[in-house]
């Protein structure tokens, strides 16, 4: 594994600069990599949008390096923010909050509503410090493609319309940040994430699992998301090696993505042993998911996670790249089981 933890005074210069300059700089955190631009500079934030592809409608999130500047941006922290925030922050949650006056309609989507994030990772503490403000960050994906964990995912997909990536080798937990709406009577889990629904519950008891539910969260949040270039589906435990044996049989090449060794050696299987840890798992699956995708296979397959809490997140991404690679009338937006 690689970590890199700090950038040089001169990247994190220049990074700077880019930022002054209307620029955009992808930048790791602990999550994903991000795709910034000054929060304060819709022209800036409006080409975060091009060079993704994203429709408009989607808000942002805003980075910040502590909750110092929270009044910037938030009107009125509510009291569950203020308390998840001292649990959490830095580190992979995001909140969302009444936005404040001054906010911009491009960062909210044209919403009354503001996420905003305090990413742990040094790097991104090092570029949010010495910019100085709030920067508005997606993952650096292409919309619709997965969440880049490694520099060269972002150079890779989006090219020259970033003018500076820093590079801080592998994220380290790999998927994205757990996102907690404070706004109503009841906060509420809007994304599984590293930060899980039982930690979120010993600061606020009353915290409800939104994710659990099937409707639209927020816009950006429909259950086809990742589309896989291959058909990717999920495969009970004990059905993985006889399905991967069949169709490989069949003359098809097929990619598995597994939480153990295959039983035999199959002729045309790529077959992943991710492990049964959720954190290295995670922590590979975009990775896993990009090399299985571009390995040319009629049908990646990819064993059934746990049911248990630790892979609640996991769970989420694998069930949307399976909804994402089916007949969009069919998806009924459950983790289901090929039967
Ligand atoms: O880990 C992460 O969260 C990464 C890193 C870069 O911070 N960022 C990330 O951003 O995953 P993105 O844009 O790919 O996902 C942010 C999600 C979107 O689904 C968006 O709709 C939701 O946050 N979101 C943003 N602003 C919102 C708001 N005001 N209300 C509800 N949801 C919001
Ligand atoms: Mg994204």
């Amino acid at each position: 594994m690689v970590r890199v933890i700090r950038a040089t005074q001169q990247e994190i210069d220049s990074a700077v600069q880019a930022l002054r300059d209307g620029e955009l700089v992808a930048f790791p955190t602990e999550t994903v990599y991000g795709l910034g631009a000054n929060a304060a500079d819709p022209a800036a934030v409006r080409r975060i949008f091009e060079a993704k592809g994203r429709p408009e409608s989607h808000p942002v999130i805003v980075h910040l390096d502590s909750p110092r500047y929270l009044h910037r941006w938030v009107n009125d922290v509510p009291s569950a923010a203020q308390q998840l925030a001292e649990r959490f922050w830095p580190g992979p949650l995001t909140l969302i909050m009444p936005k404040g006056a001054n906010v911009h309609e491009i960062v909210t989507g044209g919403q009354d509503t503001i996420a905003i994030r305090v990413p742990s990772h040094p790097m991104a503490q090092q570029l949010l410090t010495a910019f100085g403000g709030g920067i508005a960050a997606p993952s650096a994906n292409r919309y619709g493609r997965l969440s880049p964990t490694r520099p060269e995912h972002v150079r890779d997909e989006l090219g020259d319309s970033v003018k500076v990536v820093l590079d801080g080798g592998e994220c380290q937990i790999g998927i994205e940040s757990t996102i907690v709406s404070c706004i109503g009577e009841v906060p509420r889990l809007l994304r599984p994430g590293a930060v899980t629904l039982t930690q979120l519950k010993t600061v606020l008891p009353d915290l409800t699992d939104a994710a659990a539910s099937d409707a639209p969260r927020v816009p950006g949040d429909q259950r086809v998301h990742y589309a896989p270039l291959s058909p990717l589906a999920i495969v009970a435990s004990d059905e993985i090696d006889s399905r991967a044996e069949a169709l490989s049989a069949g003359g098809h090449r097929i990619a598995v993505l597994a939480q153990r060794l295959p039983m035999h050696t199959y002729r045309f299987v790529t077959w992943i042993n991710a492990g049964r840890r959720p954190d290295a798992y995670a922590h590979d699956l975009y990775a896993n998911l990009r090399t299985l995708d571009t390995a040319g296979c009629a049908q990646i397959l990819v064993q059934d996670v746990p049911a248990d809490e630790r892979w609640a997140a996991i769970r989420d991404r694998l069930a949307r790249a399976a909804a994402g690679s089916v007949d969009p009338a069919s998806i009924s937006g459950e983790y289901r089981i090929l039967p």
